[in-house]
């Protein structure tokens, strides 16, 4: 009996929507009656031709040029380019997007959730997914953070408490996780995946810092291959695209695609700069061709950087001894959570440290850690760079643990009134902190770290958060969110 015929699989060394810009400028320089206004000649703005290289104006395309295609109404190349890329991530379908994994979190909830209806959330997620809410006029069932005792960061959400939340709203349209997390700790998104679909409801997932994990089987599975029905990236964040570039995977038919592409043609800007959507392509290719051999190299070179971090007195890296506890389910090896306060220092003090004496930018910092993020791109010299500056600041001696008048009780999530869309437009008026008791909040306030809201348009200010924020002020956390950044006042619905 003849076999049954193997479905092509698509040619990853094709890279087509950014070679059509490599042959378009190569070959057929438009002569152009048409926008940008600067019509291609780096002679035009020559200090930014000197920063950013010609290709800044030469390379700017658009789908004016006949051989360019369109992201919103993609025929020819970029519709290819995507459909390799969801082959190469195991998608059914990919978009590529212009506005980071922002406009990912804010279409896919747009997408799933209807005005009014429930959406499962963490508190714990971005500010582009509460964006989601306010845009869509979900009504969120929030999952409360569980603060790990160890890192002070809820690290993971519990399958047991998205379970809990179910029960509690049977009426649950969707449910949007984050995983992995600033810190590189993952859900039980295999889990949550069945839960979610054996109530027949898609799983939405957030892994803005997750686009590496498609391409090593060492790395944590993605979201994607666990069939999550939505799953944002951030290949930005973690593989050779530009700032911005993110894709959008989706999987099966719980979430629409007529409606996503719809709205993410909305959502994004109807002048898609090529810049993004041309290295989004070209870093699908190197993954899909070379993405092992690389990530072979970035895991090797984040051993040997924790491995190293791990024997300088002072300092802690924290890895896969986390896993078991708190909902962590796996660990992202190539972000190296460094615990710093046993030099007396804080992790913000430790990062400012680590840029003036060595240049060094971080990832992210917090009261306790810093977070180094190792990509592709890093070499075994950046790598001893780091240990070096690492075991310099460490070594100097303070005392005191510098984060000894920390307080970690936060308050329990507020009551919710109002949903965040409904509170959003709501009329407001200005009343003093110490007097907004029992009032309706309209406005965010976020502490940074941990970035986590206190409070969001349409809660109940409660005297216990009053107590908290200001404790906060006194500690001089920063907060963002509300008009008056001192919160000595607070805008309440009328
Ligand atoms: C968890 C998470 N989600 C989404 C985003 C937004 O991603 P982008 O910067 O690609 O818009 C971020 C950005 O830092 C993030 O940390």
């Amino acid at each position: 009996m003849p076999n049954d015929p193997q479905p092509t699989q698509p040619d990853q060394t094709r890279a087509p929507f950014f070679d059509s810009l490599v042959s378009t400028r190569q070959h057929r320089t438009p002569v152009s009656f048409h926008m940008p206004g600067h019509k291609f000649n780096a002679a035009l703005l020559p200090e930014l031709t000197d920063f950013f290289g010609a290709g800044v104006f030469t390379g700017d395309l658009n789908e004016a040029v006949p051989s360019i295609d369109y992201l919103h109404a993609p025929t020819g190349a970029l519709a290819e380019a995507q459909q390799l890329a969801a082959a190469a991530m195991g998608a059914d379908h990919t978009f590529f997007l212009i506005n980071g994994s922002t406009v990912g979190n804010q279409a896919m909830l747009l997408a799933a959730v209807r005005d009014g209806q429930k959406v499962i959330i963490p508190r714990a997620a971005h500010r582009s997914v509460y964006a989601g809410l306010i845009l869509s006029g979900a009504t969120p069932i929030y999952i409360a953070p569980r603060v790990h005792p160890q890192v002070h960061f809820p690290l993971a959400v519990e399958l047991s408490a998205v379970r809990d939340r179910l029960d509690e709203h049977p009426d649950v349209v969707a449910i949007h996780v984050t995983s992995p997390n600033y810190y590189g700790y993952l859900s039980d998104v295999s889990g949550l995946v069945e839960l979610a679909h054996t109530r027949n409801i898609p799983l939405l997932v957030d892994e803005a810092h997750g686009a590496h994990l498609c391409f090593h089987p060492d790395l944590p599975h993605s979201a994607v291959s666990h069939g999550a029905d939505a799953v944002v990236q951030s290949p930005h964040k973690t593989l050779g695209a530009l700032t911005q570039a993110a894709w959008l995977h989706l999987n099966g038919e719980r979430v629409s695609f007529t409606l996503l592409q719809y709205l993410l043609a909305i959502l994004q800007s109807s002048s898609p700069n090529v810049t993004f959507t041309g290295s989004l392509d070209s870093a699908r290719r190197q993954m899909a061709l070379h993405g092992k051999q690389l990530l072979d190299r970035t895991l090797e070179l984040a051993q040997r950087a924790r491995t190293a971090i791990r024997a300088i007195p002072g300092l802690w890296c924290y890895g896969d001894d986390l896993i078991g506890a708190y909902g962590i389910a796996a660990y992202d090896p190539t972000k190296l959570v460094i615990r710093v306060t046993d030099t007396g220092l804080t992790g913000k003090e430790f990062a400012a440290e680590l840029w003036a004496r060595g240049n060094i930018t971080v990832e992210f910092a917090d009261l306790w850690q810093v977070i180094c993020s190792v990509t592709i791109a890093d070499t075994p010299d950046k790598i001893e760079r780091l240990i070096a500056a690492l075991r310099n600041i460490a070594q100097d001696q303070r005392g005191g643990d510098p984060t000894a008048r920390v307080e970690l009780a936060t308050p329990p999530l507020p009551q919710l009134i109002l949903n965040p869309r409904q509170a959003t437009f709501r009329s407001a008026r200005r009343v003093r902190l110490i007097e907004a008791c029992g009032e309706v909040c309209a406005e965010q306030v976020i502490p940074y770290p941990p970035g986590i809201p206190l409070l969001m348009p349409g809660e109940v200010i409660s005297a216990e958060m009053i107590d908290y924020v200001q404790y906060l002020l006194r500690e001089q956390i920063k907060i963002v969110g509300p008009e008056d950044l001192q919160l000595s006042t607070v805008r309440v619905i009328v």
